[in-house]
């Protein structure tokens, strides 16, 4: 099973790629976690994507791309992809990738949500740097202010859910991301999902529309 999820940001991708990969076994790719922990080891790539997730903007295609070449290599069959593709370009550069491996798409999950909610739920998010788990104080907090359940480790509030980046987030999610909803709807793979519902009716929905999209045959 191959999933990508688009959605804007704090449309809660994060969350239910990590229950994906808790429930099925589907590798999680995350493009933001992955390009945070180069920014935290310094690498090059970390040290130019920084600058653009700083001001809340995209990093260029051809780095976020080479970035997913490298990933596939390394990936099984089966995986969920969160945040990744961001504009039409990286989605056609995904489907040459995958059409190379003989590894069809089986579904682009698209999160739909209202500005003001996403605006609340990232100011409220914590997030666990090390591993990209992420918690909300106002609807699903950590069991101690402050700390990670799963690590015990320090939970932080990220760089760009400052509310101006925020914004900037949101403006060009409509303006870049946006055209890949037509792109997936054209052939046929995109599913579409409520996400202003509970993190568990969300699951439930995504489970069972992407069981029904799958490619006959596939297996999860
Ligand atoms: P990225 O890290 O991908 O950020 P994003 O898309 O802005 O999305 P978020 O991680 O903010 O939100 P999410 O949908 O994962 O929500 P979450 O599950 O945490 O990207 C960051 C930056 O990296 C980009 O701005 C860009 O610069 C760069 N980048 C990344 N990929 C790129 C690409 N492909 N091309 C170019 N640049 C790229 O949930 C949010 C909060 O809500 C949490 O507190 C959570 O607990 C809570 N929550 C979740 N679900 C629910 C629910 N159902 N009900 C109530 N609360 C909920
Ligand atoms: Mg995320």
């Amino acid at each position: 099973m191959r999933v990508v999820f688009l959605g804007p940001p704090g449309a809660g991708k994060g969350t239910q790629a990590r229950i994906l990969h808790e429930r099925f076994g589907l590798e999680q790719i995350s493009t933001g976690d992955i390009l945070r922990q180069n920014g935290a080891a310094e690498t090059e790539l970390g040290r130019r994507a920084e600058v653009y997730m700083h001001r809340g903007e995209l990093v260029p295609d051809e780095l976020v791309i080479a970035m997913i070449e490298a990933e596939l290599r390394k990936m099984p069959a089966g995986f969920v992809m969160d945040g990744f593709p961001r504009t039409v370009a990286q989605a056609e550069a995904l489907d040459r990738m995958l059409q190379g491996r003989g590894w069809p798409l089986d579904a682009a999950v698209l999160f739909n949500a209202d500005r003001a909610v996403l605006i609340e739920r990232l100011a409220s998010r914590w997030t666990n740097p090390r591993t990209g788990r992420t918690y909300n104080v106002l609807t699903n907090p950590p069991k101690r202010a402050g700390i990670c359940d799963e690590d015990g480790g320090e939970l932080i509030q990220r760089d760009d859910d400052r509310p101006e980046t925020v914004a900037t987030r949101l403006d060009v999610y409509d303006a870049q991301t946006k055209p890949l909803i037509e792109y997936y709807r054209r052939t046929g793979r995109l599913v579409e999902i409520d996400a202003l519902a509970s993190v568990e009716s969300v699951a439930e929905k995504i489970a069972t529309a992407i069981g029904s999209a799958q490619t006959p045959g596939a297996r999860w």
